[in-house]
């Protein structure tokens, strides 16, 4: 069965998406004329381990002055990162309208309008030309996409000459199915899980070399065990992850945490080279 990315649109849609954020900001008694990246870092990196695996991964590559795409950007936190820390010149790209609308007035808001660039498009069909960026950043994305030779063959397309992939993600490890729902799927309709190993497969038959990957699954597990604790003690955060995901933010988090702990999925970032 084709996917239809109105149905992955339907999965991620949040109407006022940036109004209600602003509405929050203010809850929280943050000057609206002076917002900085920490003000926003609890919503606007939608993985998991947000900010700090993202702060991670990119002491892993050199990334000084980079031109990079982030394939399924979302909310923009991580591009916004990149930019301002290594002052790289970042494009992301998201199949929702609505994120991409809130990431350029997010980027707006803590001044960051220069150096990111927000356009709605499909991870399948990239509206730029062969070799455009030094390096692709993506982030919990591929579990949404059916065709992953399509996804990495794109991607493959618009990386330079030796141009570099980095990927943190979420596989399948045992054949069991994790239960719905999960942040990327309320269904399994909308879910693609794959091994490591097939993907490490298709990279390599894509022609990437393999130059390092890293399990993330027991920090990913302390996380969201400890994210748990502090949930117990104070209640969800006003301006967190789950502003996107609703009312069922426990059971998405508690259904990885499950899954993880039954060891039928598991995390894993890469970096390979075109
Ligand atoms: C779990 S979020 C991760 C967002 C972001 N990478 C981050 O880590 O903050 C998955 C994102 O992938 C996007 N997505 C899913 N399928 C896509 C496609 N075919 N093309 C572009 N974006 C897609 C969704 O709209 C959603 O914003």
């Amino acid at each position: 069965m084709k996917i239809s990315n109105s149905l992955i649109k339907n999965q991620y849609y949040h109407p006022e998406l940036f109004e209600e954020i602003l509405y929050r900001l203010k809850e929280n008694e943050v000057d609206i004329n002076n917002v900085s990246r920490r003000d926003i870092t609890g919503i606007d990196e939608f993985h998991v381990r947000g900010a700090e695996v993202s702060n991670e991964l990119s002491r892993e590559i050199y990334l000084n002055n980079a031109k990079v795409l982030d394939v399924g950007c979302a909310l923009g936190g991580p591009s916004r990162m990149l930019a301002d820390v290594y002052n790289c010149e970042v494009t992301g790209i998201d199949i929702c309208n609505e994120y991409i609308r809130t990431a350029k007035k997010l980027s707006e808001l803590v001044g960051l309008v220069d150096k990111t660039k927000f356009i709605h498009a499909d991870a399948l069909n990239l509206p730029f030309e062969d070799g455009s960026f030094d390096i692709v950043w993506t982030q919990h994305v591929q579990m949404n996409i059916q065709d992953k030779t399509k996804f990495y063959s794109e991607i493959n397309r618009v990386l330079t000459v030796d141009g570099i992939l980095i990927y943190y993600d979420i596989f399948q490890k045992n054949k069991e199915s994790v239960i719905y729902p999960v942040p990327w799927a309320n269904n399994a309709s909308l879910s693609f899980l794959e091994t490591i190993s097939v993907v490490n497969t298709l990279l390599l038959e894509l022609g990437f070399k393999k130059l390092q990957t890293t399990d993330q699954t027991y920090k990913a597990k302390q996380f969201l065990i400890h994210l748990f604790e502090k949930i117990k003690i104070n209640g969800q955060p006003n301006l967190g992850l789950n502003v996107l995901m609703g009312n069922s933010t426990k059971k998405k988090l508690g259904n990885i945490l499950e899954g993880l702990e039954k060891n039928k999925i598991e995390l894993q970032s890469g970096i390979y080279r075109k």
